[in-house]
């Protein structure tokens, strides 16, 4: 796979290069904000999802035990976790899964811990859902960000149900280690907290290795519900297909009865050839990728650090996504955003989005050709030129 090649995504209806006017209120920006990639799909996966499209018949259709099948064994071969066929339920997308999650098991007012910065969705859908959140700000320290343990126990403390957590972490790209997953399982133990583990970029781990909870808390008195998918890995995430894992048959079916109120339809015959493609024959693929997003992260850092010290790269263990803290800059956060649209004629994602404490971050999505990144670095380089 040329990773290099340029795809042009103007005019398809992508929501990065064509909904750019719409969020940032310009559409001349260079958008490096949504986390999808605008690299091709394997070509296992187009050729499988050409041969559903050749056979022409889009009626209703069922998710096969050969996809089941090939679920198991990625996460075996990736994870070393043994799964069973039946211990998984399909979703249309891991936010939808986490929605369900929350009507499932709590109820309104129930407290659900998260650790911002974090995706903002999940701001949403605690709130929408009427629960409280209890917010676990992560500390950044001079090696990096890390879990503020201290506090967490206090917000276990304060009556919370749930803890949602994000391994790897978008935006700040840690992967949480064995000894942080220990710790965060002794406490869940201890407060007997639901642990919702959000693990759709496991795969994209760049340095380090991705335990999932489930495993971490293997041994202990921890409900423990996993969302996975192979969206963000294979740049599939439109085909809407993701899955929810359960360690207890008793969880599973509460969900899949809050699933089933639901009416959500989603057997869709491309999502489902192509998911089992992507895990069946998209291994050389990925490993091609995390070598090429290596590459796009050192060049980022690397120019950053170069021609515009006042800014600090984190770099990621893991998701294609950079924080940058652009604090040094000394500009109020919509200072910043104007400056990074108007200057810059980027379209980033703001940090204060990912809650209050991302304010003075943005975060950068280097999963596109190095000649993207090039483009995205000078434009920026050209805003703070005229600082
Ligand atoms: C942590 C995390 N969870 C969930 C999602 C989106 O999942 P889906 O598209 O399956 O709803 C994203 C997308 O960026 C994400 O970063």
């Amino acid at each position: 796979m040329d990773f290099n090649k340029v795809i042009h995504r103007k005019n398809t209806n992508s929501m990065k290069w064509d909904a750019t006017g719409e969020r940032y209120g310009a559409s001349d920006l260079w958008p490096m904000w949504v986390a999808d990639m605008d690299f091709k799909a394997p070509e296992p996966v187009r050729e499988a999802m050409q041969s559903v499209l050749d056979h022409g018949v889009f009626g209703y259709y069922r998710k096969p035990e050969s996809l089941r099948q090939a679920i198991v064994d990625w996460n075996k071969k990736r994870f070393g976790r043994t799964l069973e066929t039946g211990q998984f339920v399909f979703t249309p997308g891991v936010v939808p899964a986490i929605n369900h999650i929350i009507q499932a098991f709590t109820e309104e007012g129930d407290g659900i811990i998260i650790q911002p910065p974090v995706y903002y969705p999940f701001y949403s859908l605690i709130q929408m859902n009427k629960r409280k959140t209890l917010r676990n700000p992560l500390k950044e320290e001079r090696e990096g960000f890390t879990i503020d343990f201290k506090n967490l126990e206090e917000q276990m403390k304060n009556g919370a149900k749930m803890l949602l957590l994000c391994s790897p972490h978008n935006p700040i790209g840690r992967v949480w280690t064995e000894e942080e997953l220990q710790r965060l399982t002794d406490l869940c133990e201890t407060y007997n907290i639901l642990v919702v583990s959000d693990e759709i970029h496991a795969d994209l781990v760049l340095e380090g290795k991705h335990i999932p909870f489930a495993q971490a808390a293997q041994g202990k008195q921890i409900q423990t519900i996993t969302c996975m998918a192979p969206s963000k890995t294979f740049n599939l995430a439109s085909l809407q297909l993701s899955y929810v894992i359960f360690e207890e048959d008793s969880l599973k079916t509460k969900y899949e009865n809050q699933l089933q109120r639901q009416f959500v339809g989603m057997d869709n015959p491309f999502s489902i050839v192509a998911a089992e493609a992507a895990y069946r024959q998209g291994e050389d693929w990925l490993e091609q990728l995390l070598e090429y997003l290596r590459g796009n992260v050192r060049y980022l850092k690397e120019f950053i650090e170069t021609n515009m010290p006042e800014l600090r790269v984190i770099e990621p263990e893991g998701t294609y996504l950079v924080w940058i803290d652009m604090r040094g800059l000394n500009m109020s956060a919509s200072e910043l955003e104007k400056w990074l649209r108007q200057e810059g004629k980027l379209a980033l994602s703001d940090g204060h989005i990912f809650g209050e404490e991302g304010a003075g971050y943005v975060r950068i999505n280097v999963a596109c050709p190095r000649a993207n990144v090039e483009e995205g670095v000078r434009r920026l380089k050209q805003a703070y030129d005229k600082i």
